[in-house]
């Protein structure tokens, strides 16, 4: 059994610290707040695993064998420097700081540099699956060097979520590949969600649904391709009523998303590799959007609110939907895994598409039961675009006309549906032989000398007539 250092002892940190003792490892606890570190320690006396409350940085670090490995769940950036500032200098050669927050992963890769060149090692890894799934098994995904990977292996996959008792925890690749695999991961997540709040918006909007009815309709997607976690959750927030007015707590939450910027990062990075996030753009804008009350306020008093149709009857609406929302989710997991892809390919990471999909069927926020259809799908043919596999060649040829009526509908009652449409627009234009940039290349030639390749003459560079 392993004994770590585990630092940061927020919710996470805590959860995590009692999965690993009930998992027989022991754990040091480091926080700046002794009582919390004691609190675990208090709640965690009945497990299998020690834990013990550790006074002062010193105190943790001489509590630790030799090689040692510390986990490090604070808030990415400034806290978590300082806690590398605070400990690095107390540590020895061959020492490990792993890094489990949302961390972005050009940080990841300085940090690594920085750390080996003092003769320490540094892993930076992604967990998934909130408090819930740090204290019974969340998904972990890691990046770093494989001695740093061997040194905490054990325990990590120990504690993280099992798909059919195989770990939901994995390394990928050298320097930032973990934290870059979990930014994509939250980029889903952010797509996954903003396509739950569509449909929970078609509801409400179009067919008068009142919030239980919706969770309804949602706890029914559960006995199909949708069957995720999110799906699961959207059910239950649905259903909920607000124990202070006894209204449906749904109508109780203001309208206004928060966000910490993986969504972000996900869209900036996909930008500059040059792959495809629509969708997750999407999302990101929406809850931008969202945020900004005051300016929807003023946009409605100054062009008047909305004002929304009807869509129809509602129980065909409704299936339709579904189907829908099958289409565009294998568009958004299509996006994400190129995106994943070109990273790659551009990093030189040698990332395998398939394992990280199994890491993804339990755990974390994403899990949902076409995640391993994915990893098999990956394992079949790791070249091949998502939709292209068979299974989800099938599922978009079933539920694309789906996607494209849903949103002609929604458009037509000017029913927002930002993340649904980028679907349908990415698969369109996936489907597209002939496209309308020779128009994009002969304006470009035409103001700029740019040149283009004729259809004739694929691979020659030429200027249009204008230059003669
Ligand atoms: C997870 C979540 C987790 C966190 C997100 C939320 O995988 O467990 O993604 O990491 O909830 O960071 O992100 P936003 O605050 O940006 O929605």
């Amino acid at each position: 059994m392993a004994h770590v250092g585990l630092v940061g002892i927020g919710v996470m940190g805590r959860e995590f610290a009692l999965n690993l003792a009930e998992e027989g490892h022991s754990v040091s606890l480091l926080d700046r707040t002794l009582a919390k570190s004691e609190a675990v320690v208090d709640a965690g006396a009945d497990l299998a695993g020690d834990l013990l409350a550790c006074r002062d940085a010193e105190a943790f670090v001489q509590s630790l064998p030799s090689p040692r490995s510390v986990l490090v769940l604070v808030p990415s950036g400034g806290p978590l420097d300082s806690v590398i500032e605070m400990l690095s200098p107390l540590l020895e050669k061959r020492d490990l700081i792993a890094d489990l927050g949302n961390s972005y992963y050009k940080e990841t890769e300085r940090r690594v540099t920085e750390l080996e060149a003092k003769g320490l090692l540094f892993l930076g890894m992604g967990i998934s699956g909130g408090a819930e799934g740090a204290r019974h098994g969340p998904a972990i995904m890691a990046g770093g060097s494989e001695e740093s990977w061997a040194r905490v292996k054990a325990p990590l996959q120990d504690a993280s979520a099992k798909f059919e008792d195989d770990p939901c925890c994995d390394w990928f690749g050298p320097g930032g590949s973990g934290h870059f695999i979990k930014m994509l991961h939250n980029g889903i997540e952010y797509a996954d969600m903003q396509m739950i709040a569509e449909a929970y918006g078609l509801m409400r909007d179009g067919w008068g649904m009142d919030a239980a009815a919706i969770g309804d309709v949602f706890a029914k997607w559960m006995n199909g391709p949708l069957n995720s976690y999110l799906i699961e959750i959207a059910a239950e927030v649905a259903r909920a009523d607000d124990p202070k007015t006894g209204k449906a707590m749904l109508d109780m939450i203001l309208d206004k998303a928060g966000q910490k910027g993986t969504g972000r990062w996900s869209v900036i990075e996909a930008l500059h590799l040059g792959a495809p996030i629509g969708m997750v753009q999407a999302a990101v804008e929406a809850r931008n959007v969202s945020a900004d009350i005051e300016g929807r306020r003023q946009g409605a008093a100054a062009f008047g609110a909305v004002q929304q149709g009807d869509l129809g009857a509602q129980d065909a609406g409704t299936a339709a939907l579904e189907q829908a929302m099958i289409a565009a989710k294998v568009c958004a997991y299509t996006q994400g895994f190129e995106v994943l892809r070109r990273a790659s390919e551009a990093f030189e990471w040698c990332l395998d598409l398939a394992a990280i999909a199994r890491v993804w069927r339990a755990g974390c926020i994403i899990r949902s039961v076409l995640l391993d259809d994915m990893s098999d799908a990956f394992a079949q043919d790791g070249a091949r675009r998502l939709f292209f596999a068979p299974k989800f060649e099938t599922l978009m040829k079933d539920n694309a006309e789906a996607l494209q009526s849903v949103v002609g509908m929604a458009v037509t009652a000017r029913i927002e549906v930002p993340a649904l449409f980028a679907a349908l627009s990415y698969f369109n234009a996936s489907r597209t032989e002939r496209s309308t940039a020779n128009m994009i290349q002969g304006l470009r030639d035409r103001f700029g000398a740019h040149t283009f390749e004729r259809v004739d003459a694929v691979g020659e560079k030429v200027n249009g007539p204008w230059h003669d």
